[in-house]
């Protein structure tokens, strides 16, 4: 297929591909026909399923707003996605207009465009990185004039971490992380778990075997000891749609996702 002028050269345009497939279920337009097929064949095997994108961004609005209330001013948004309505800088600095944020994905076509959309903020930058090498992603010149890691920072790991397979050791990438931040800094994680409905999990497991993603789902006591060392905060490690819920995020409950924010003591 032809590729559009927003897609930078060299990405896969025949392999669906989570943060293009995520875009699809958020309504956004940057997504291939590969990523809409894979997105209606994941919703054929569990229906609703384009409605967790959209319970998962509500968490992270929920969450950033929590931080921000706490104190927060510094983000690092890791596995950030193509940015949409709602981005963690528009939430932050709504409240506190001095919040930086730094955006960080692998997928060169959420860089590209948070880099556009962000070329006026002089408090928000999009840059290119793995979270499989936190190191190189805390040295990036970019974060590092943005973020002082002398000051509490959050680190959002938001519906990434399912992409981090048990061989690259997601505990040790998360505890990297968190081993640099001072006390007073949060953590913000989402993680898909098959805990409440297995087979539907098996199935789409399955399914994103073929995409350029496949997911690694993992259980309540697994994605508990991402958190180690920090206190996670009320209430708790909850479904996405049950974390500190507001009115105006109407989502019915869903059972895919598990969620919290821990704090540094
Ligand atoms: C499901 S989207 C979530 C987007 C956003 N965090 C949200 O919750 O709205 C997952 C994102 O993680 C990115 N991603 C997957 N593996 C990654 C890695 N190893 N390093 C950085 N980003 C990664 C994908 O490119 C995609 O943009």
């Amino acid at each position: 297929m032809e590729r559009p002028s927003w897609a930078p050269e060299g990405i896969d345009l025949n392999r669906p591909n989570a943060a293009r497939m995520y875009d699809y279920a958020l309504g956004g337009s940057h997504n291939f026909a590969v990523d809409r097929e894979m997105v209606e064949k994941v919703e054929a095997m569990l229906p609703g399923s384009s409605l967790i994108a959209h319970a998962n961004r509500a968490f992270l609005r929920r969450a950033v707003r929590f931080c921000v209330e706490a104190g927060i001013r510094q983000f690092l948004d890791v596995g950030s996605g193509i940015p949409t309505v709602g981005a963690v800088h528009e939430v932050a600095q709504a409240v506190a207009p001095q919040s930086r944020v730094v955006y960080v994905d692998v997928d060169p076509v959420a860089v590209a465009h948070g880099q556009a959309l962000l070329r006026d903020n002089p408090s928000a930058t999009a840059i290119a990185g793995d979270l499989r090498r936190p190191d190189e992603i805390l040295a990036d010149p970019r974060l590092v004039k943005l973020l002082d890691f002398g000051q509490p920072v959050a680190v959002l790991l938001i519906a990434i971490l399912h992409f981090i397979p048990d061989d690259a050791d997601p505990w040790a990438i998360v505890a990297r992380l968190r081993e640099r931040l001072v006390p007073g800094s949060y953590i913000v994680i989402s993680h898909g778990t098959p805990e409440e409905l297995p087979d539907e999990a098996d199935s789409v497991g399955q399914l994103y075997r073929g995409t350029s993603t496949p997911l690694f789902l993992r259980s309540r006591s697994e994605i508990e000891r991402l958190f180690t060392g920090f206190e996670i905060v009320e209430p708790g490690i909850t479904w996405v749609t049950s974390w500190r819920p507001v009115p105006e995020d109407d989502d019915a409950d869903r059972r895919e996702i598990l969620v919290g924010v821990g704090r540094r003591p």
